[in-house]
């Protein structure tokens, strides 16, 4: 039977796409979702290329909180996929603690920092800002918090001649598609456990 993964994008969705094309290349036996808060998300039109389903969430107020029908209309989205894996890839909203805890450690994202530095928003600026010469980017379970839960995963990356927020985001990026998608695969087709915060691939 085919795995089933979810993908919530709210953007440009270049994550979602290098997830696709790695998985259609390897002919992966998985059925996607993708799910956007923003009906303009350019993510959108690339999903709908591949002939991958999409549902844009409706009942959305402003912001970062997914609340009231906004919530029930993902749990319910979610339930009828029902899904292995749900990936965020640049998902501007916070996801609702009732469904973090309802699909605890089926839910990852990936952050464009190595954790726990530069936790949060424009994570590359924060890096650049700061000053480090190496960067890189985290794919970790989605808990209660900010970018907090158990790390799945991590790549470092050099920025060290970066002389711009672009230019590190622009090289950290293309290690985020590289790890987002072993991270995937890894979850889906082999076996792993989690220890406290220490998450092993057996
Ligand atoms: C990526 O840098 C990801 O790490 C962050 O948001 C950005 C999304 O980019 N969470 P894209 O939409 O996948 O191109």
């Amino acid at each position: 039977m085919n795995k089933r993964v979810a993908i919530l994008i709210s953007g440009r969705g270049s994550n979602m796409e290098s997830l696709l094309v790695k998985s259609f290349e390897e002919k992966l036996q998985i059925d996607f979702l993708v799910i956007s808060d923003n009906p303009d998300a350019e993510g959108l039109k690339k999903a709908e290329k591949f002939d991958v389903k999409t549902k844009v969430l409706k009942n959305l107020k402003k912001g970062w909180k997914i609340e009231d029908e906004g919530e029930v209309e993902l749990l319910e989205i979610l339930e009828d996929f029902s899904p292995d894996l749900i990936l965020l890839a640049g998902f501007m909203r916070i996801i609702p603690i009732k469904i973090v805890e309802k699909y605890y450690l089926k839910i990852v994202n990936i952050h464009p920092s190595l954790l726990p530095s530069f936790k949060g928003k424009d994570a590359q600026k924060q890096a650049f800002e700061y000053g480090v010469k190496i960067s890189g980017c985290t794919v970790h379970f989605v808990d209660r918090g900010v970018d907090t839960g158990p790390i799945i995963a991590q790549m470092c990356v050099d920025i060290s001649d970066a002389k711009s927020v672009e230019d590190v985001s622009k090289k950290i990026l293309e290690k985020e598609h590289q790890l987002y998608f072993e991270v995937m695969k890894k979850l889906l087709f082999s076996k792993w456990k989690v220890e406290n915060r220490n998450v092993y691939f057996c």
